[in-house]
């Protein structure tokens, strides 16, 4: 599996994603995740699974060095102390000093971004956390994070799939440097059904889900989250870098892509999407 770069950060091109785990399924899943070989492992305070995987990890005998881990301070972590107080929380239950990578999980606080930004380059400096991010951040507040920040921000994640045209947040995100973390690839489960994903993964001995997951990562710096509970899909998932997608059959995947695309979208939450 080939790694992107982006400002500074090495950042595996496929990683393991906990949305909707609960911990049980985590201490179930996970290990065996490791053992298919993913190394890149994307949690969340609000996934209320750090435990587990911090648990898990420790478990694992792979040296810390070996695996990419981030995790993401919800929105109601407000207030300079409450921030730093909440990371630290996470570490705790990660049973690590520090995370490859820390996000804002959504653009919306009650906490100025100005300040988020200042706490996340606190702990960077700290060396709590290596790399730090934004997620489901528009292209505006992109640029605005940006300029904020005294470190390089290195990448956002998004919603993007082949129903959802994601070209100006991965435009943008080029002129920075930054890379693009790819979240629900599944689509809702849409993606394995589609006749057109199937189609070109007959031809690759592959499945849809595989398709649209090597769509992901043969992009320029794209990277890509699975989330799977389901053991034998693991390897399914994992097995993507043994084939490539020619330019007729990337662009005939970007075709998919509908106005109305987007699922990913909590009013209380969510920015003036691009
Ligand atoms: N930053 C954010 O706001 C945000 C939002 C959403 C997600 N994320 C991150 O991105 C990760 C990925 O997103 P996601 O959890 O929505 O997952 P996803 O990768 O789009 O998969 C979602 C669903 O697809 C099913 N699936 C997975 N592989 C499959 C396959 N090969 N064939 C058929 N079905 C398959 C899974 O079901 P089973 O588990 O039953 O197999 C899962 O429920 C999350 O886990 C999380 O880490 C971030």
């Amino acid at each position: 599996m080939h790694s992107v770069s982006a400002n500074g950060a090495n950042i595996p091109a496929l990683g393991f994603g906990t949305f909707r785990m609960p911990e049980e399924d985590v201490l179930r899943i996970l290990p065996e995740a490791l053992k298919v070989g993913f190394r890149h492992v994307d949690t969340a305070q609000i996934y209320k699974n750090e435990a587990a995987v911090g648990e898990v990890l420790h478990a694992s005998g792979i040296r810390r060095a070996d695996i990419f881990l981030t995790t993401k301070v919800w929105v109601d972590r407000v207030g300079h102390e409450a921030f730093l107080a909440s990371v630290d929380e996470s570490l705790a239950k990660l049973k690590t000093d520090y995370v490859d990578l820390l996000l804002l999980h959504w653009p919306q606080s009650e906490m100025p971004l100005a300040d988020r930004i200042g706490a996340l380059n606190e702990l960077r400096w700290a060396g709590k956390v290596r790399n730090i991010g934004v997620s489901n951040f528009s292209t505006a507040l992109m640029a605005e994070a940006v300029q904020l920040s005294d470190a390089p921000i290195v990448t956002n994640q998004v919603e993007y799939h082949p129903y959802l045209d994601q070209r100006k947040v991965i435009g943008e995100a080029a002129k920075t440097g930054m890379s693009i973390t790819a979240y629900y690839l599944m689509a809702d489960g849409k993606v394995p059904q589609d006749p057109v994903l199937r189609e070109i993964g007959a031809r690759h001995g592959k499945t849809a889900a595989q398709v649209a997951l090597r769509w992901a990562v043969q992009q320029k710096d794209v990277i890509a989250l699975s989330k799977t509970a389901t053991e034998s899909r693991l390897a399914e998932n994992f097995d993507i870098f043994d084939f490539a997608l020619g330019e007729g059959e990337m662009a005939e995947i970007h075709r998919l892509a509908r106005p109305d695309g987007r699922i990913v979208n909590p009013g209380h939450l969510a920015p003036e999407w691009d």
